[in-house]
Parts: C-alpha cells; structure tokens; sequence
C-alpha cells in the first residue's frame, strides 16, 4: 500500500513538474488561453496572476492543457471535458445532454463551466475551494466547450471513433479538430510558430470580428458565463462542418482544410474572449 501511494505521488510530482507534455490540443488551448489573458481588466488580471501556480510565471496558456493530463488519474474529470448529443440530432439541451455516463446531471463540459465559475466567485472570501484548480479547469474547459467535436455525438465520442486520413497520416476525425487542423495551419502561414497564429487571430478579432465581438462577450444580465449558448454553437459546428464530407474513411485534404480554417479560427477567438469576458466579470 505505502509502495503504490509513494508510486501515486512520484507520478503526481512528474505531471506537476514537466508541464509540457502533448495532450481542442495542446496547441488550441494555449492559443485560446493567450488571447484571453491579453484581454483582462486590471483586476482580473491581477486575480489570475495571484492564483496562478508559480511555475506558470503568470502565463495562463503555460497552463491551459493541465486538466487534461490530470483526467487520467482524476476519472471523475473525464466526462467534464465535453457534452455529446444523440446521434444525428444538431442541437444541444442540457437536459439531455450534460449528463455522465450514470446519468448523473450537470457532468459534462457545460455543468464544468459553470460549476467552477461559482467556485471562482468566492476569491477573496474565505472558502473551502482551490482556486488555482478552478482557474486551471475554467480556462481549459472554455477552450473543450469551442471545440466542435467536443459537442458532437455520443455513440462516436466525439468522432475519437471516426477514422480518417489527414493528407497521408491515418487519424481520427476528432483528433484532426483538436490538433491537426492548427498545426498544419501554423505549419503552412506561421512559420510554425504559435505566437503568430494568436497575433494573426488577434487581429481579425479586432477587425474582421469587430462588430461581433460584443455579442460573443454577452450573456443575460444576471449570468457570468452563458456555456448553454458556446455548446449549442458547437454542436451546429460539428454537423455543418466537421462531421459533413468526411466519414469513416475518407481522405481529407486540401478541399477540407481551407474550407475548415476559418472555423477553428472563429473558435479559437471566441474561445479566448469569453474566458476573459468571463473571468472580467467574476474578478471585479
Ligand atoms: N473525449 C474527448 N471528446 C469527447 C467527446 N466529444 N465524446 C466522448 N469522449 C470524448
Ligand atoms: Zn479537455
Ligand atoms: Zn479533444
């Protein structure tokens, strides 16, 4: 027993020291936590530099992919990572959909975000919360909830059950929306570098997206965070442009690519600036 518990905690140690292991990607969330914590107020800000872990030097996408190292040895963070619908059906209830696999309420994606939302509202009071975790998993469940597939349909995980070829590379559809999507970008525009894909979003959010960005921002007036409205998008996303033209098999190529793009751009951005229009209204 001591041998295993001395095992969990060397493992555990591992995990926490070497934060840069590949796990949307490791990619996507860094690009969406990037954006985000470039559009802080002050406070917010400086709430996030207070609860972020030292070994972070206050980047908060240092840290985006944390929650999903940490769901193998955490299992009852797995289900937290997405809200799947039955197959076919394009929309999403959260009645219906976030749910575990025991049919327990509240345990998807959607639940997550607002479960750790509340859990953040108690910063500066005394409370029986960790704050950092709740950051952690805030940050990186906001960027899960854009990812189309992270929406899509139970009976093939999210397209994990999907095969596919990526150009030459054999792959799974919901793989190519986490990772291969954005890297063969960053590849192909950016120079492989990931910082310039985020100034290239950046700048299509203050110019392209402009007027939209308002309304992406928005939720009802007693609200903090609206992620009913980020899943419902996502699920729309997924028939009409991941699952569509790309079945069990199929090669995905240029035609995929290009037409595909402008999506993962549009939600890497509106990942980004609802984390910090969130984490804006909760530090204020
Ligand atoms: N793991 C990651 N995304 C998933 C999904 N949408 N459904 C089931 N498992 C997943
Ligand atoms: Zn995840
Ligand atoms: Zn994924």
């Amino acid at each position: 027993m001591e041998y295993y518990k001395i095992q969990f905690v060397t493992i555990v140690s591992f995990i926490l020291l070497f934060p840069n292991i590949q796990a949307w990607g490791e990619d996507g969330h860094a690009i969406a936590c990037s954006i985000a914590q470039s559009r802080l107020s002050d406070t917010a800000a400086e709430a996030v530099k207070q609860l972020l872990p030292s070994y972070a030097n206050n980047d908060l996408a240092s840290v985006c992919s944390w929650a999903d190292r940490v769901r193998f040895y955490l299992h009852w963070t797995a289900p937290l990572h997405f809200a799947d619908s039955p197959d076919g059906l394009c929309n999403y209830q959260y009645n219906r959909d976030c749910i575990d696999q025991n049919g327990e309420k509240g345990r998807c994606v959607v639940g997550a975000i607002n479960n750790y939302t509340t859990q953040l509202l108690d910063y500066g009071k005394d409370t029986q919360y960790n704050l950092t975790q709740a950051l952690l998993f805030l940050s990186h469940f906001m960027g899960d909830v854009h990812q189309p597939l992270h929406v899509g349909f139970t009976s093939d995980k999210g397209a994990n059950l999907i095969n596919v070829h990526w150009y030459t590379r054999k792959q799974n559809l919901h793989h190519v929306w986490d990772q291969s999507i954005i890297e063969t970008a960053e590849e192909r525009f950016y120079e492989s570098n990931r910082d310039n894909f985020v100034s290239a979003i950046q700048e299509n959010i203050t110019k392209t997206w402009a007027d939209e960005v308002d309304k992406w921002e928005a939720c009802s007036s007693d609200e903090t965070t609206c992620p009913n409205i980020y899943a419902s998008e996502g699920i729309k996303a997924a028939c009409q442009w991941a699952y569509k033209d790309a079945p069990e098999g199929s090669v995905l190529e240029d035609d995929y690519f290009l037409s595909r793009l402008p999506i993962v751009n549009l939600r890497l951005a509106q990942a980004g600036v609802r984390l910090a229009a969130t984490l804006n209204r909760i530090f204020q």
